[in-house]
């Protein structure tokens, strides 16, 4: 029931044009260790194929080095980007990994999916705001 809150409230967001932070989280607080996990894995977010980390291989570098981004961004700010970076720049090249309406070519197993779920998101907030 909470989650289905915090995903109507994801959803509801995304449609607010330019928002640069999702204040409300949408899960159980994130846990840095598996959100380093989702960051690294092929199935997950493999951030790492467009982006460095010191000390973390692969190091991407489509996107920007992610060194340093926790001391940048406040929890809220990384919330929306990883969940849909469009709402802050419109025409960045990294997909929302948590959006599933006014997605084009989505394979039919996947439709209606997010790429990452609730939690993960959380969790991959938490192994951001830990890179300071
Ligand atoms: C296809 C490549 C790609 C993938 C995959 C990708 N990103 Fe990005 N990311 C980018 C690009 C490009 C930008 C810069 C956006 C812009 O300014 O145009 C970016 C920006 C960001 C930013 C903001 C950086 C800043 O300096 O403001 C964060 C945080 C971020 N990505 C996290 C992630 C996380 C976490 C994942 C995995 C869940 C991920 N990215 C996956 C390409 C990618």
């Amino acid at each position: 029931m909470k989650l289905a809150a915090a995903l109507l409230l994801a959803a509801a967001s995304s449609l607010v044009a330019a928002a640069d932070a999702l204040e409300a989280p949408l899960g159980a607080a994130g846990d840095a260790q598996r959100g380093r996990a989702v960051f690294l894995q092929r199935e997950q977010g493999h951030c790492v194929i467009c982006h460095a980390v010191s000390g973390v291989a692969p190091a991407g570098d489509v996107g920007p080095a992610l060194d340093g981004i926790g001391a940048r961004l406040t929890a809220a700010q990384l919330r929306q980007r990883v969940v849909d970076i469009t709402q802050v720049k419109p025409d960045a090249a990294m997909p929302a990994f948590h959006r599933t309406e006014g997605l084009k070519r989505v394979a039919v197993a996947y439709a209606g999916k997010p790429l990452l779920d609730a939690q993960q998101v959380e969790d991959l907030v938490a192994y951001l705001g830990g890179l300071k």
